[in-house]
């Protein structure tokens, strides 16, 4: 009993390591399965588009007006989730569900409370569950709950682990999971900087690029892959790297803006901050400001996400790019994938899409596309 305990202090230990500092989170993701790689390679993964023709084939036949659907959502006060959910809303309703049938739930970033809200869905009987996790690392806990109660299940934006992708398949389930690879994003943010030429990036002329990493929620694969891809797109164009920060934003804003605002002022020679969503690129943003620095000039800043703010900032210069994560395809992909489920035309165990690298070549027709 003692020794587990002194084990599992170690792992805590060794977890809370690599949650800060320089390249130890791309060091440990670079250890693990990558979930998307297994899922992406296997035969059965088709994208969200071929599960929308499914759909336009199917959906005549059902009657969706009395379905319920339940939705979890990790977490109300995020701004990607919220374009998310709002989308998937108004898509449910459009593809023939009653707005009473669709309930979206705030899972307030508390697992707990949302295990409790997937089991209120359970006892009210609906057709199909749509998840976002709180903890990717209580889905073979949620699975077990949703299908054992014989719902399907459609988990979006917190990839399952690749163990856990697994076991859908190997027990025939009704479970699948929508989104995109984060790999590609990460890999896109590093290109946006890379295209500029390593002449303007590297502005104090050392030969390296000093740059400070501002991380998502540290237990989320988007924020482990983002963080580790997106430095390698550097690496991988021969550029050598100097990391000076590393820091956990957990996606927000505010909390950002205050890494940013110390990194800064501990690191003036800082040439490009990264952050894992625009959200924390829009605090970064107000720190770099209120420094007296200028984006473009003397700084480089990217983000994740294509939010209507963020994309304005690429369009007047005070963001270098971000990469559009598209909530549109992924909301649509998981409404299909429940349709699919009711109809019974059932679905394969991954539906993935892709993200789109925004600079101010394409900043416009980005956000004409969201109007
Ligand atoms: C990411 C997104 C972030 C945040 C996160 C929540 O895909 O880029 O802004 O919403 O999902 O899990
Ligand atoms: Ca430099």
């Amino acid at each position: 009993m003692k020794k587990k305990l002194v084990s599992l202090l170690t792992v805590s230990a060794m977890t809370m390591a690599m949650l800060v500092g320089c390249g130890e989170a791309a060091a440990d993701t670079a250890t693990q399965a990558p979930a998307a790689e297994t899922a992406t390679e296997a035969p059965a993964a088709e994208t969200a588009e071929t599960a929308a023709e499914a759909v336009a084939e199917t959906a005549g036949n059902a009657d969706l007006a009395d379905k319920k659907v339940g939705v979890c959502i990790y977490q109300f006060a995020d701004n990607f989730m919220t374009l998310f959910r709002t989308e998937l809303e108004n898509y449910l309703i459009s593809q023939g569900f009653s707005k009473d049938n669709i309930t979206i739930v705030d899972g307030a970033n508390d697992q707990a409370t949302q295990t409790n809200q997937i089991q209120n869905f359970i006892t009210q009987g609906v057709d199909v569950l749509i998840i976002n996790p709180v903890n990717s690392s209580s889905a073979a806990t949620i699975t077990d709950l949703v299908v054992g109660a014989d719902i399907p299940l459609v988990y979006i934006n917190r990839e399952p682990d690749a163990d856990e992708e697994a076991r859908w398949s190997a027990n025939s389930w009704n479970v699948t999971y929508v989104g995109c690879d984060a790999r590609q994003s990460g890999t896109m943010q590093g290109e946006i900087i890379v295209d500029l030429g390593q002449d303007k990036v590297d502005l104090n002329g050392d030969g390296k690029i000093q740059y400070i990493m501002i991380e998502g929620d540290p237990e989320n694969v988007d924020a482990q892959y983002r963080t580790e891809f997106s430095v390698k797109a550097l690496e991988d164009a021969g550029w050598t790297v100097d990391c000076l920060d590393d820091q956990v934003g957990n996606w927000d804003q505010a909390t950002a803006q205050q890494l940013v605002a110390n990194s800064l002022s501990a690191h003036p020679e800082t040439e490009v901050v990264f952050c894992n969503n625009d959200a924390m690129a829009l605090g970064a943003l107000q720190s770099i400001e209120a420094a007296g620095r200028k984006v473009g000039e003397d700084i480089y800043l990217v983000g994740v996400d294509a939010l209507t703010e963020a994309l304005e900032d690429v369009l007047a210069g005070t963001m270098t790019g971000t990469v559009f994560n598209d909530h549109i395809a992924q909301s649509h992909g998981a409404a299909d994938a429940a349709i699919n489920y009711i109809t019974g035309a059932g679905n394969d165990y991954y539906i993935g899409c892709d993200y789109v690298k925004v600079t101010t070549d394409n900043a416009q027709s980005v956000l004409d596309s969201l109007k």
